[in-house]
């Protein structure tokens, strides 16, 4: 009876996801598996019988992910599943970033009880004059499944699209509308009117708007970040907003200095707060836990590579070794004196860990499963017979 412990409150459809015979619940002491949304995990305690950390989300910056690669446990999230809510939010921040709405809501409520309100609001408007995006140029950085979205959606919008990531997928090209332009990140930083965000938060994303590259931007820019807060100096920002380098920054990660910050727009990290977008990423977090609890599959990991078959015989064994030489002849020279047919086998890596998942004709002696598991460069076996 697989337990799974919920870190943070998660959508029920994940309910429907989970066998019956799952536990699904915040009680749960000794958990196979947890999932969680903002829940920030670094300083939790990972079990001996945890195997499994599922993010119904994009980011993973609030899981301690080298700790978790060290005791073989795989870490998922959920790329995609959320992006359109994100996406929704980024054009309206794209409205906001252009004409001055949020101050102009502002400043009507401040005409409660005055007499003649029409007359007031034709005198005090062309205080709130702003930007179309229409013809405007809009820089992605970062084509993830929101970055795609965010630049195709701005293309219909009749705005100039550049595009920049260096690790662009095959299925992100495939997806982007062949009307965005392609380039480095100096010549979109000096191109655009409004920059917008997608990256994960990683060392060498971190401060990725420093001074130096804030510099870069066009005067008057609009800069939106919807990723994570720490993608952005601060302090930069806000000597940028002062001097009018840039015209507003908008983020959904307030800080206690943004906060209030003249032409500063602080949102309470909405991007994925809407039911479609909760129910969808409990979803995939749970059918993700499921399969690779089940069956050893491996799909949207960020610290093992994406390895997932059909079953395909009455046994299968995984792996979990690391990415070094000799290992895979190894395992399945153990087997075949084993006197075991491989069926198929399927061994990935990624950076230095490695996972590989065997479907065997036969089940195997205990005797051959133990020396694989003593084997040096072997972390974890399972035996799904
Ligand atoms: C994400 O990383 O996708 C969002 O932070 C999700 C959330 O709001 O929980």
């Amino acid at each position: 009876m697989p337990e799974i412990l919920k870190l943070n409150e998660i959508s029920e459809v994940a309910n429907k996801e989970f066998p019956e015979s799952y536990v699904f619940s915040k009680e749960v002491k000794d958990p196979e598996g947890i999932m969680l949304r903002s829940f920030n995990m670094h300083e939790y305690p990972l079990g001996e019988k945890l195997l499994a950390v599922a993010r119904a989300g994009a980011g993973t910056n609030n899981i301690p992910i080298p700790a978790c690669t060290e005791k073989g446990i795989v870490v998922f999230n959920t790329p995609g599943a959320n992006a359109n809510a994100v996406k929704e939010l980024v054009i309206c921040e794209l409205f906001l970033g252009g004409r001055k709405i949020v101050d102009a809501i502002e400043w009507v409520k401040t005409l409660k009880g005055t007499e003649g309100i029409s007359k007031a609001v034709e005198k005090g408007k062309s205080s709130f004059v702003g930007h179309e995006v229409l013809g405007k140029t809009l820089g992605v950085i970062g084509l993830g499944a929101i970055g795609v979205m965010v630049a195709n959606t701005a293309v219909e919008l009749g705005m100039n699209v550049i595009g920049y990531d260096p690790y662009l997928s095959i299925s992100g090209a495939l997806h982007l509308d062949n009307r965005v332009h392609m380039a480095d990140l100096p010549a979109l930083l000096q191109k655009a009117d409004f920059v917008t965000v997608h990256v994960p938060l990683t060392p060498s994303t971190e401060r990725m708007f420093n001074a130096e590259n804030i510099a870069k931007m066009k005067d008057g820019s609009v800069l939106i970040n919807n990723s994570r807060g720490e993608l952005v100096d601060t302090d930069a920002v806000l000597e940028a907003l002062e001097s009018g380098k840039l015209e507003r920054y908008i983020t959904d990660f307030p800080a206690d200095k943004l906060i209030g910050a003249k032409n500063c727009i602080c949102v309470p990290h909405l991007g994925a707060s809407t039911p479609e977008a909760e129910d969808n990423c409990a979803a995939m977090a749970a059918r993700e836990l499921v399969d690779y609890i089940e069956n050893g599959n491996i799909t949207h990991s960020v610290n093992y590579p994406d390895v997932c078959a059909p079953r395909s015989s009455v046994c299968r064994i995984t792996v979990m070794h690391e990415n070094v030489k000799e290992v895979i002849s190894k395992i399945t020279s153990l087997i075949s004196a084993g006197g075991i047919n491989i069926a198929n086998l399927l061994d990935k890596s990624k950076g230095n860990t490695a996972y590989m998942l065997l479907d065997l004709d036969d089940i195997p002696d205990d005797s051959v499963i133990e020396k694989i598991k003593a084997m040096e460069s072997v972390s974890r076996v399972r035996v799904f017979c």
